[in-house]
């Protein structure tokens, strides 16, 4: 299949190239999108052929359920069996943004959507590009990141033509993805609040509104035995090439572990480091150093955190030492990603 290449700036965004993405989800095709997390794959999320192509693409395991994206408060009502009080809530205060809510399921929504479960994963992205493509495509879009499965979600148009160029009706590229990782998850579907997936609006900025919530113990606690309650988070997101660890422990500590691995790296082993600023320096004799911006910055980290791993794969590197991030508002998203990334693989130096 030939794949629609357009680009368009989020601050003059040019509608023929909305328009014309619109015409293609509402005739049952797939559109990549830009979102302020990460790139989505979209199709019409009450269509029920649009939506199973999706699985296809990505060669994602059907049982895993697509967040549907919306454009308009309003919407929610008509997909969404039973909107609580701490919902409205959330909405109020986190949308449009990197926050994706689980309501029990109207029955328009088809099971290919929703992966056979009887709730829906909702989701009002900010990006204006995102919006504007929404709702030129009927206001109901099924998408999960426009990756394959098994590599990092995608941050920038490269990523996702890197991924899904021939498989795909059309990609529409407006640069990098500001925040980097995917939304905050939370489930209002059945009791007690709970978070399933780490994100931008953080625990704090969840209890802040609507007081006490729950957190998935397979997620967030320690029991790698346990079974998520988002399909999703039971894959190892991100297998790559190379054996990846992660170093904890006090910044000296770190940093001279790394520093001696690198000296004494076998003749033709590469590899990569995942740092900070200030430590970059210290790693010259890696073959990559991707630098994740400083370490306090945690909003940088999660920016660059998925194109950091894709350089990875991208220059063979068989090692990837990776630090670890400071505890700001994304420290816990970042961290979620990098256990998953590392299959748990943690070293403690200290
Ligand atoms: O930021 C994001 O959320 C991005 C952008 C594109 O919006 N999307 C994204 O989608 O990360 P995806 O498919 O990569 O991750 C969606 C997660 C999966 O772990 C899935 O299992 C979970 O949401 N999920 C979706 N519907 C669910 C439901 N009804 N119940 C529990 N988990 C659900
Ligand atoms: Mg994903």
């Amino acid at each position: 299949m030939d794949t629609i290449y357009k680009r368009t700036d989020p601050g003059n965004i040019d509608m023929s190239v909305i328009s014309e993405a619109g015409r293609i989800i509402r005739a049952g095709g797939l559109v990549a999108f830009p979102t302020e997390t990460v790139y989505g794959l979209g199709a019409d999320a009450l269509n029920p052929a649009a939506a199973s192509k999706i699985y296809e693409a990505k060669g994602r395991p059907s049982d895993n359920p697509l967040i549907v994206h919306i454009a308009d408060i309003g919407s929610v009502y008509e997909i969404a069996a039973d909107v609580t009080p701490e919902a409205e809530a959330l909405a109020k205060r986190y949308w449009p943004g990197p926050l994706t809510m689980i309501f029990k399921g109207k029955d328009i929504v088809p099971k290919e959507t929703t992966g056979g479960l009887d709730t829906v994963a909702i989701r009002f992205p900010s990006h204006p590009v995102a919006k504007a493509f929404i709702a030129s495509a009927g206001g109901y879009v099924a998408a999960p990141s426009a990756n394959i499965s098994g590599r990092p979600s995608p941050t920038t148009g490269d990523h996702v033509f890197c991924d899904m160029n021939g498989r795909i009706d059309m990609i529409i590229d407006s640069g990098y993805c500001n925040i980097g990782i995917e939304s905050t998850i939370i489930d209002l579907s059945a009791g007690t609040p709970m978070m399933l997936r780490p994100g931008y609006v953080s625990e704090e900025d969840l209890r802040e509104v609507i007081g006490d919530i729950e957190k998935d113990p397979a997620v967030f606690g320690n029991d790698t035995s346990a079974k998520p309650k988002a399909p999703g988070m039971k894959y190892r997101h991100y297998a790559p090439k190379g054996e990846m660890l992660i170093v904890s422990g006090s910044k000296e500590r770190v940093r001279s572990y790394i520093m001696e691995r690198i000296e004494e790296k076998p003749e033709g082993v590469r590899l990569g480091v995942l740092t900070f600023s200030e430590d970059a320096p210290a790693f010259e004799g890696a073959d990559l150093v991707a630098d994740m911006g400083r370490s306090d910055n945690t909003d940088m980290t999660a920016h660059r955190l998925y194109d950091s791993l894709r350089r990875c794969d991208d220059e063979d590197i068989d090692i990837i030492l990776s630090e670890e991030p400071c505890s700001g508002r994304l420290g816990p998203a970042i961290m979620n990603r990098l256990i998953k990334a590392a299959g748990h693989n943690i070293i403690h130096v200290d």
